[in-house]
């Protein structure tokens, strides 16, 4: 038979979806983003001449809207450990219409994959009349925010045509790594070895999605069951807590379903309320240092009938998948680098949850790929 690396991917006059290709070709332009950043042989990041000079600033704004703001919200943890840099971070349709006590010394990063989205722009232009030096990371190099930055972070994901983003997403997510790293080498706050070793857990990145991409027919299975769901929680810390609003957001919005990502510390705090057998959970657990303390929440869940979809790499899976609903197991990286390797999974459950719901995968319902009004 044919596998759903051909077969669930394409709709039903067998065209292959922009979205499956789009994820697929996650390996390749993943190595390409990486490769504007990397010297292979040195194991050392190199920045694009005029970049900032991180060692000046006091603080630094992050700003975008949707996928492209978790991808934000996940390099706030890199900065913050790496550079030990202040990091304020807001999506851009608030960032722009608040009062901020921007810092006479700060720099403002705004990330975007179509370069016109007008919040994103507006609060740009907000960031600039308070005197932030401008820079983005944008996959469109003559996009209006490309233009109006002083500095232009280089993405290679080539062009993204379905509405959904999957390689823009890892491909920020690979660039902002390789920048929060310079960022901590420039202010004096991650050796030369620390910056070694985190290149080479860069350069595993590529084959490691590879690797999670072969996921596929066991998730197009899981999927059925949840395309069956009134609705799915997505929980992680740290730098999971991001992925877990990605998934929710990935899910939503090709296959309209109510998904709702949390903070796994926050469940407790609430939203547990929800949990029955009715109610799928995601863990999105890499083994790191939050393990422990992500899998007694899922554990909560389990013992309130709450079906646990634990998405952990094999070691984590056998601690704590036994008896789970459902297990995706996704490679072991760099703990700090997870986000890269997880995003795969989490774009498969959507995908394959839309299709099996026949909605339209490339071009949902009232989105456009690029939200250039306010
Ligand atoms: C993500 O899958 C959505 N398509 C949407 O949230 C998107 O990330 C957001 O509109 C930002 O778009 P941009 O990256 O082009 O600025």
């Amino acid at each position: 038979t044919v596998s759903s690396a051909s077969q669930g991917l394409v709709d039903k006059d067998g065209h292959r979806h922009f979205m499956a290709k789009e994820i697929h070709e996650q390996p390749e332009v993943i190595a390409h983003t990486i490769s504007r950043y990397i010297d292979g042989t040195s194991k050392t990041i190199n920045l694009p001449n005029g970049a900032f000079d991180f060692a000046k600033l006091d603080r630094l704004t992050i700003s975008a809207c949707g996928t492209a703001y978790y991808a934000g919200l996940v390099a706030k943890y890199w900065f913050e450990r790496w550079a030990r840099l202040p990091i304020e971070i807001d999506v851009a349709s608030e960032l722009r219409y608040r009062d901020v006590p921007w810092t006479k010394d700060g720099g403002a990063l705004f990330i975007t994959q179509s370069g016109e989205t007008a919040d994103t722009l507006s609060a740009l232009r907000e960031a600039r009349k308070n005197g932030q030096q401008i820079a983005s990371v944008v996959n469109v190099p003559e996009s209006s925010i490309a233009r109006e930055s002083d500095i232009v972070f280089p993405m290679a994901a080539g062009p993204e045509i379905g509405v959904a983003s999957t390689k823009a997403f890892t491909c920020q997510l690979a660039a902002l790594a390789c920048i929060a790293i310079a960022a901590g080498r420039q202010r004096g706050t991650l050796s030369a070895e620390e910056e070694s070793e985190l290149v080479s857990g860069l350069l595993e990145i590529p084959r490691l999605v590879a690797e999670a991409l072969k996921q596929s027919d066991k998730i197009e299975t899981i999927a059925r069951d949840i395309a069956k769901a009134t609705g799915i929680f997505y929980i992680g810390r740290g730098v999971s807590y991001p992925m877990a609003l990605e998934g929710a957001l990935k899910l939503k919005e090709i296959s309209y379903l109510h998904a709702e990502g949390y903070a796994s510390g926050e469940l407790k705090h609430g939203p547990i309320a929800l949990i029955d057998e009715n109610l799928p959970i995601a863990v999105i657990a890499p083994v790191d240092a939050h393990f422990e303390k992500t899998v007694s929440n899922m554990q909560e869940v389990m013992a309130r009938d709450g079906k646990a979809l634990l998405i952990s790499c094999k070691d984590g899976i056998a601690r704590a998948g036994e008896k789970t609903w459902a297990n995706i197991e996704t490679p072991k990286s760099h703990p700090l680098l997870s986000p890269i390797v997880y995003a795969v999974p989490i774009q498969l459950l959507a995908y394959f949850t839309a299709t099996t719901k026949g909605t339209d995968v490339d071009q949902p319902r009232n989105l456009a790929k690029s939200v250039t009004v306010e």
